[in-house]
């Protein structure tokens, strides 16, 4: 559980320091106010990223200011910083030892965000979608993630020598490594999507119930062929053409359909925010049922584009779970949704300064 996080210089946030117990915690105020860099901040410590997926943090340095810093508290894992320098690299340092890796932060503080751009889940590329699948497998299969990896490096490998005109005999030995690799990524993949589809079909039910969705995982290249080493054989001439490789793990694709069409050409706007936030919160139910104990919960905006009975679904899932949730709002939404969250509290934010109601 975060117990407490300290802000600052971060965008519009001059200096925060809010504390959290159980439940669920509300931020509203005006556009602008700080909100979204409030919870945006945890995500940024945890991924290295921005809801919009971002790397770069400089642009996130208050104006004027010469670095941000973000510090959290947690009740198992201890305390968390991150030190941003403007023009230097970024510093992620843990109260119990030094500088520590993103990955291992990313580990220690697991986070499921549902903000503006997750309609993203639904029309965005299938990259979204494959890191959506991978999100379980990063959290609880260390091998899965060293093998995907030692995929990419080899991928880089064999694509060099495809750019290079280089003869047939080397661009086909990365052949066999990266297809036994691309086999391995495929089968946890599926194995992982089984594991989910439970909790994808419990959140379905109670988000949207009048559509029935199919999920399908495409491992990125042809089921008629017996293996992907066979498959690299016999598109080599396609990805000379191409000058890199065109199949593999590394296309793999979540398919997701409603009525045998593509989901993002047949659901209106809401409907597609009801099947990603549904997505999403298999995961917490997923993780929780996985490890014992849900992820943090972070909901940006929560309500837009959202009728009253699916925010209140919605709503009901992340209680029952007993995650932790920090989610922004408006006025408005907050008096239509605040009574079906039973453990809770309520932060107003005003030109980037945090005050408990
Ligand atoms: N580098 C920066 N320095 C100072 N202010 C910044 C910087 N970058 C962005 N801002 C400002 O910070 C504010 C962003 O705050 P944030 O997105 O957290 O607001 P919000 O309360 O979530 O608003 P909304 O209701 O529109 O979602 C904006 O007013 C933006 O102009
Ligand atoms: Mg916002």
């Amino acid at each position: 559980m975060i117990e407490r996080l300290r802000i600052e210089r971060l965008r519009v946030i001059r200096y925060a320091d809010v504390r959290f117990n159980r439940g669920i915690y509300w931020f509203h105020g005006p556009n602008g106010s700080g909100k979204t860099t409030i919870i945006e901040a945890i995500h940024l410590l945890s991924t290295g990223r921005t809801f919009a997926g971002k790397a770069e943090l400089d642009p996130l340095i208050q104006d004027g200011q010469a670095g941000m810093s973000i510090r959290l508290d947690h009740s198992e894992h201890g305390g968390f910083t991150l030190h941003k320098v403007r023009g230097e690299d970024k510093h992620l340092i843990r109260s119990t030892q030094d500088t520590m890796k993103q990955n291992e932060v990313a580990r220690l503080l697991p986070l499921v965000t549902v903000h503006a751009q997750s309609h993203l889940l639904i029309d965005g590329p299938a990259v979204v979608r494959r890191r959506y699948l991978d999100w379980g497998l990063f959290h609880t299969n260390e091998a899965f993630v060293q093998q995907s990896q030692h995929y990419a490096r080899l991928l880089k490998q064999r694509n060099a020598s495809l750019r290079q005109g280089l003869p047939d005999r080397l661009v086909r030995s990365w052949d066999e490594l990266l297809g036994e690799t691309g086999e391995y990524l495929k089968m946890h993949r599926e194995n992982h999507l089984r594991s989910l589809k439970p909790h994808i079909d419990q959140c379905l039910q109670a988000l949207l119930p009048e559509w029935k969705v199919e999920i399908i995982h495409r491992p990125g290249w042809s089921r008629l062929t017996e293996d992907l080493t066979t498959a690299f054989a016999k598109t080599l001439e396609q990805d000379r053409v191409r000058g890199y490789t065109g199949i593999g793990a590394h296309r793999a694709e979540l398919a997701l359909q409603v009525g045998g069409k593509a989901a993002r050409e047949r659901l209106s706007r809401g409907e597609k925010r009801r099947l990603s936030l549904a997505l999403r919160l298999a995961q917490l139910l997923w993780y929780k049922h996985l490890k014992g104990y849900p992820p943090l919960c972070l909901l940006d905006d929560f309500g837009m584009e959202l009728d009253e009975s699916g925010g209140r679904t919605a709503l009901d899932i992340v209680s029952a779970s007993g995650a932790q949730a920090l989610v922004t709002t408006t006025e408005h939404l907050l008096q239509t949704y605040l009574s079906y969250t039973p453990v809770k509290a309520v932060f107003h934010v005003k030109h980037g300064e945090v005050q408990i109601h």
